[in-house]
């Protein structure tokens, strides 16, 4: 045996085969060709549009209420599910931001240590070995993970662009519906950036009530949106309380994705559930980031100046790629493009997969992107790209456009 713990790695993570696996994941293959890129043209910058993280750090106001707080004896204490005053100023961003109303901060909110944990915990709250997940794809996979750890199975449903990046119910066989307890959805979505509409949250919640569904809601992109679309809560929809929970972070409206803190809302007996399995796990975020978190929900101008540059930038963006002979819409939420990949470049060059043209695209152009084939071949651009000034985004997005019309792309 070459090592001691060979015969020792539980199933869930492959058993004896853990770490042999040859299989090279998309973002292993992407960080590969940058790499391979960079080397290849050291005079060439790398235009990184793959990036899930805001490009800005955390507001002055944030970075201070932690420096004043960070040093103080009172802090110091493990917060288990947290301090009532985080509860509280949650609650009250969630009536000034979504209108959410008599909202029960202490029993209807408790604080993550960002909305990933959380969302690694919902599972272990509600699944029973043999009961079914279901959740949409291409997506955030933290959920589905967790379920299937747990003995439970995964029902994808694909988010395709003739439903608008909706996922359509009606293909769920019924034996999987009957097993069904958990349906994850996620908008404004990464990574289609498709946002989500009153009507689409009302047949949600008619879907859940009749087949017994308990709906999870991933929000860290809600508060970020364009163009007169306004931020919208699962839980503001008529019935959404009584059958679901939303997951709330700090990390993408108020640029905090290192800091580490997000909540959970919703019905209080699923958010008891959440508390329990979470004072199992952790003993809580730092009080002194709860702190300055507080003071980032209530300082909603952050994200209304990071709405700015994004939308900006989103001009900026949508037009170089439909120069470039994509057909790119401006999203009204999230900080992601997600456009189909061309079917080919010149020279006979063809992608059979949207991985193969982000790959190419990092080799030939020093362009990175994030390449999905969930669901049709599609490659998502990110508006959070390095630029210090509104100039420096034009600098960029014209170079980038200069690079793509050079490739002559057919779709
Ligand atoms: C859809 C979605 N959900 C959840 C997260 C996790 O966010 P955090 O743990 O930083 O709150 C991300 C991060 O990229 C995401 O894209």
């Amino acid at each position: 045996m070459d090592n001691f713990f060979d015969n020792k790695i539980a199933e869930r993570l492959g058993g004896i085969n853990f770490g042999k696996s040859t299989v090279i994941y998309k973002f292993e293959i992407i960080k590969r060709a940058k790499a391979a890129a960079k080397k290849a043209h050291p005079e060439m910058d790398l235009i990184d549009m793959g990036v899930g993280e805001p490009d800005w750090p955390a507001d002055e106001l944030v970075v201070k209420a932690l420096s004043e707080e960070a040093g103080k004896a009172e802090n110091r204490w493990y917060a288990d599910n947290g301090i009532p005053e985080f509860q509280e100023e949650a609650a009250r961003y969630l009536e000034k931001v979504y209108g959410l109303k008599g909202i029960n901060p202490s029993e209807q909110i408790v604080h993550g240590i960002g909305s990933k944990p959380v969302l690694a915990m919902l599972p272990t709250c509600f699944i029973n070995p043999g009961d079914v997940l279901l959740t949409t794809v291409p997506g955030y996979p933290v959920t589905a993970t967790y379920t299937k750890y747990l003995g439970g199975e995964v029902f994808n449903l694909p988010l395709l662009e003739e439903n608008s990046f909706f996922p359509d119910f009606d293909i769920i066989p019924e034996p999987v519906l009957k097993k069904a307890k958990l349906l994850y959805l996620n908008y404004p979505n990464n990574p289609t950036g498709a946002v989500a509409t009153v009507e689409f949250f009302e047949k949600v919640v008619s879907f859940a009530v009749k087949n017994d569904i308990i709906v999870i809601h991933d929000a860290p992109y809600s508060a970020l949106t364009y163009d007169g679309y306004k931020p919208l809560s699962f839980l503001s929809v008529n019935g959404a309380m009584e059958v679901g929970i939303e997951v709330h972070s700090l990390s993408k409206a108020f640029n905090m994705t290192g800091w580490r803190i997000g909540f959970i809302c919703g019905n209080s007996k699923a958010v008891k559930a959440y508390a329990t399995v979470k004072d199992n796990t952790d003993s809580g975020q730092f009080r002194a980031i709860q702190k300055a978190g507080i003071e980032a929900l209530k300082h909603t101008e952050i994200t209304d100046r990071t709405i700015a540059k994004y939308s900006r930038r989103f001009d900026l963006l949508v037009n170089a790629l439909n120069e470039s002979g994509f057909d790119a819409k401006k999203p009204k939420g999230s900080f992601y493009c997600y456009v189909k990949a061309p079917v080919g470049a010149e020279n006979g060059k063809i992608f059979k997969t949207a991985t193969e043209f982000s790959e190419f695209l990092i080799h030939e152009s020093l362009i990175s992107t994030v390449p999905w084939d969930d669901a049709g071949k599609f490659i998502r651009f990110s508006v959070t790209f390095e630029a210090d000034s509104p100039q420096k985004e034009i600098e960029v997005i014209n170079e980038m456009k200069e690079r793509l019309k050079k490739l002559k792309l057919k779709f």
